[in-house]
């Protein structure tokens, strides 16, 4: 949490850009807000933020400019006000969502603008936001995220993922699968367990118990990905295949879609189809790899 009193600009009052107002508020900071659509900064005016009415006159106030808006087309509408010298000398951190190439293409483009850059990601709802639970992923200079890092790190543990803009991005996406994946299997499960009358709420009191089993794998699925060494006396591809299949026929017997399977089903025929069903199913990473 931040310790010296400075001055942010939040472009963007949408569910997460008010919650960083909020924040850095809270964090004892001059805040100053703007919003493309009037009238979503009343409660954050009340509770001390200085209102401006278009994001040139936002941003002249604080050295550094938080944007948080919907996408990356949204962000450069904002840069195309921005292009008469009002960002020169400032720092632009934004937190909006996107591919590594789109926070390459705004590094950029911000830098041209006379700005230094730093791309945040924030692996947080806004209800977490400012708790122990928010990381905020920051790639860019290591000056920079140092010198910002105070202010930033209000909203979560500030984790640098390099200087490279697009990491933050990557980092984002990579955990992303991961909190997609988990959400998509407990849909699936939620989904042939109710047609047995069991609801949902049981269904996630059971997930829970399971996934500290499953975070447990992997420092062994890591030692396969990294030494691509996919020898196993656990669990081969072959066994996985079957059992997948098992699912997704049960799941059709139900009336159900199979699409949360069949995507890894997809992956571990194909290995099996390629002579590798005595392999660990780690093994589908060099399918995903060959792109
Ligand atoms: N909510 C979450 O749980 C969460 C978590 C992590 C990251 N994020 C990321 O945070 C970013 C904002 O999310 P959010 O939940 O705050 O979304 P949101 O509530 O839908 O707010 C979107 C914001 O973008 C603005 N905007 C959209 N198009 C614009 C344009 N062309 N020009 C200027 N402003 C524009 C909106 O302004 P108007 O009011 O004028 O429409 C609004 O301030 C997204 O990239 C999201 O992926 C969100």
């Amino acid at each position: 949490m931040s310790s010296q009193r400075s001055s942010v600009t939040v472009l963007g009052l949408g569910l997460m850009g008010s919650t960083l107002a909020r924040t850095f508020l809270a964090a004892g900071h001059d805040v100053t807000v703007w919003n493309r659509t009037p009238g979503r900064d009343g409660a954050l005016a009340a509770a001390g933020a200085r209102s401006a009415t278009s994001a040139p006159e936002a941003v002249t106030t604080s050295p550094l400019v938080v944007v948080c808006l919907l996408d990356r087309a949204a962000v450069h509408a904002v840069l195309d006000t921005l292009d008469g010298g009002a960002l020169t000398g400032r720092t632009v951190a934004d937190l909006t969502t996107g591919t590594p190439d789109e926070s390459r293409a705004v590094a950029e483009r911000v830098t041209a603008l006379g700005a230094r850059y730093l791309d945040g990601k924030i692996l947080a709802t806004p209800s977490l936001v400012g708790t122990a639970a928010a990381t905020l992923l920051l790639s860019g200079p290591e000056d920079l995220v140092a010198e910002h890092g105070d202010v930033l790190g209000a909203i979560g543990t500030v984790t640098s993922t390099g200087d490279d803009p697009g990491l933050a991005a990557l980092h984002d996406l990579a955990m992303l699968t991961v909190m997609w994946s988990v959400l998509g299997g407990y849909y699936h499960a939620a989904e042939l367990l109710r047609s047995a009358g069991v609801p949902a709420a049981d269904v996630a009191t059971t997930t829970m118990q399971l996934l500290p089993a499953v975070a447990g794998m992997l420092p062994g699925e890591a030692t396969a990905i990294d030494t691509a060494s996919y020898a196993t006396d656990e669990s081969t591809i072959e066994v996985n295949a079957a059992g997948l299949h098992h699912l997704t026929r049960a799941t059709r017997e139900l009336g159900l879609r199979d699409d949360i399977p069949a995507a890894l089903r997809a992956l571990a025929d194909e290995q099996l189809a390629a002579g590798n069903g005595g392999l660990a199913l780690a093994s589908v990473v060099d399918l995903i790899r060959k792109g």
